[in-house]
């Protein structure tokens, strides 16, 4: 059979058809609705306050969500009203000033207006020669600034910081067993072993499952009281895996924990680092962007010396979801980490595939969108003192909320605002499962949204402050109403 014969023996039996395309037939009326959508959000953003943080789909809101392939389209406007009927009403809640749970950021009406546009161009920031790749080396010039990294540092947005914890893992491991480790696997190597305190997120261990490293061969150090990873047991633990013949490879600090937002002593484990010859990563995915502010930046004393960070803007700088970014001291490592020799990915000396570096070199992902653009609005827009201000902001109101709780009757402080995170537990409640009732009342009454966590083996009410429209007196409120859940949940308890 010839080659033209059997290409169209492959070839698809289309059915011919006038051509078309999925573009608004009447752009005025196009228009007019996407004002309208837009006008809904406007809406949405400026009375956020007076809605409940959060309700739960009804069954019959949940069914829409049951039906079957469409087979074919409907107008906007429809679309737009459903949104308004199904969607907006069940949300998460996280931009409520009384949503308090994990670490959620709440957007700003800049940042959708930015994610907005950033979709009407609908970039792939794979790689190529094309302006959005300038701005996310703005980016990375502008953490680099921010951390006081080198100039040709380099940086790339992901997801989340789950997944630019997982980045710093295998550049590390990259930097301490070459780049053949790429094709060769782990089998021949020495076993990596990496440090994390106990603290630390469980993003670092899966990242070690994922990279093939193994969880159990990242060790989780002790804390001391305030929760900061105990550098001279890593010192120990360090010489120990040396001994056992194993490959201490990476240390990863916290700089802001879930739980409790402490920070590791980062400038000892810097200087520990610097021993032992070993990457220095920190998670610093919400308490990273203390550099912004005058007030806390001296917490996170020791970041300028890390090899890598992870942090997130869709945190504490409410860039909308999602907005993950790595930051990394040594270009050269990273992009051996990542860099492919595809012959669909070559670069050009001239024209649209010209530029050496691309994103894709940088991490996993090939296709990925403009992220940055969003990024570059909120620091445009906004600019870094305000920014500051309202991360600074937020610990003032966790520290409000921390008095609130020592002068309580009811609560008692399990741990303090080291940041903008305070927890809490019913006083004598030994098992913590008041404290679990307390909050899911909290969440169905739409009152408030702290969550749960557990402190020396107890779960506890735990309320991370991140929103910038939070207020001391959204704090006031929440502890009144907690109490009265208490009280409620006893004679409820007592009647039954
Ligand atoms: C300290 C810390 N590290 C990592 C993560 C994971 O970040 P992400 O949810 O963006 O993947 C979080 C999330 O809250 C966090 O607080």
């Amino acid at each position: 059979m010839s080659r033209s014969a059997k290409i169209e023996d492959d070839a698809p039996n289309v059915a011919r058809r006038a051509e078309t395309d999925l573009d608004p037939k009447d752009w005025e009326a196009f228009r007019r609705e996407a004002h309208r959508g837009l006008d809904l959000m406007i809406d949405y953003l400026s009375h956020v306050r007076r809605r409940k943080v959060w309700q739960p789909a009804p069954d019959s809101v949940r069914a829409r969500f049951r039906a079957g392939l469409p087979q074919k389209g409907k107008p906007l406007a429809g679309l737009i009203d459903e949104f308004e009927q199904f969607i907006l009403p069940y949300a998460n809640g996280n931009l409520h000033p009384l949503f308090m749970g994990w670490v959620h950021g709440a957007g700003t009406p800049t940042g959708m207006v930015a994610e907005m546009l950033a979709a009407g161009l609908n970039a792939n920031c794979g790689g190529r020669d094309h302006i959005a790749i300038e701005v996310e080396k703005q980016i990375a010039l502008w953490l680099a600034e921010a951390f006081e990294f080198p100039r040709d540092s380099s940086g790339v947005f992901v997801t989340g910081t789950s997944m630019a914890n997982f980045v710093a893992a295998v550049v590390a491991r990259t930097d301490a067993l070459g780049e053949k480790v790429r094709r060769g696997g782990l089998k021949e190597a020495l076993q990596l072993v990496g440090y994390a305190s106990q603290e630390a997120h469980g993003s670092i261990e899966r990242a070690f499952e994922i990279a093939g490293i193994g969880g159990a061969y990242l060790r989780r150090l002790p804390v001391d009281r305030s929760r900061r990873m105990d550098v001279e047991a890593l010192r120990g633990t360090i010489a120990k895996d040396r001994a056992a013949g194993l490959l201490p490879f990476l240390v990863v600090g916290s700089a802001g924990t879930v739980n409790t937002g402490s920070i590791d002593a980062l400038d000892a484990l810097a200087e520990l680092c610097a021993g032992e010859d070993l990457w220095f990563h920190i998670d610093g995915a919400f308490g990273a962007l203390c550099v912004l502010s005058p007030d806390l930046k001296p917490l996170v004393k020791g970041i300028e010396r890390a090899d890598s960070i992870a942090l997130d803007f869709h945190k504490w700088l409410h860039v909308p979801y999602d907005a993950g970014f790595f930051l990394c001291r040594h270009p050269q490592v990273h992009r051996q980490t990542f860099m492919s020799t595809a012959a669909y990915l070559a670069r050009a000396p001239r024209g649209l595939a010209a530029a050496d570096i691309w994103p894709c070199d940088l991490g996993p992902d090939l296709s990925r969108g403009f992220r940055a653009l969003k990024t570059w609005f909120t620091f445009e827009a906004y600019g870094v003192e305000r920014l500051g201000d309202a991360i600074a902001q937020t610990c003032r109101v966790a520290q409000h909320l921390e008095s609130l709780i020592e002068h309580s009757a009811v609560f008692e402080l399990c741990a303090g605002a080291r940041l903008n995170i305070v927890c809490f537990s019913v006083r004598g409640d030994t098992t913590g499962e008041l404290n679990r009732e307390v909050v899911m009342d909290l969440h169905e009454t739409g009152v408030a949204a702290p969550s749960i966590t557990r402190l020396e083996g107890r779960p506890v009410i735990r309320a991370a402050i991140v929103n910038h429209r939070t207020r001391a007196a959204d704090m006031d409120a929440f502890v009144v109403a907690a109490e009265a859940s208490v009280k409620q949940i006893r004679a409820a308890r007592a009647g039954s």
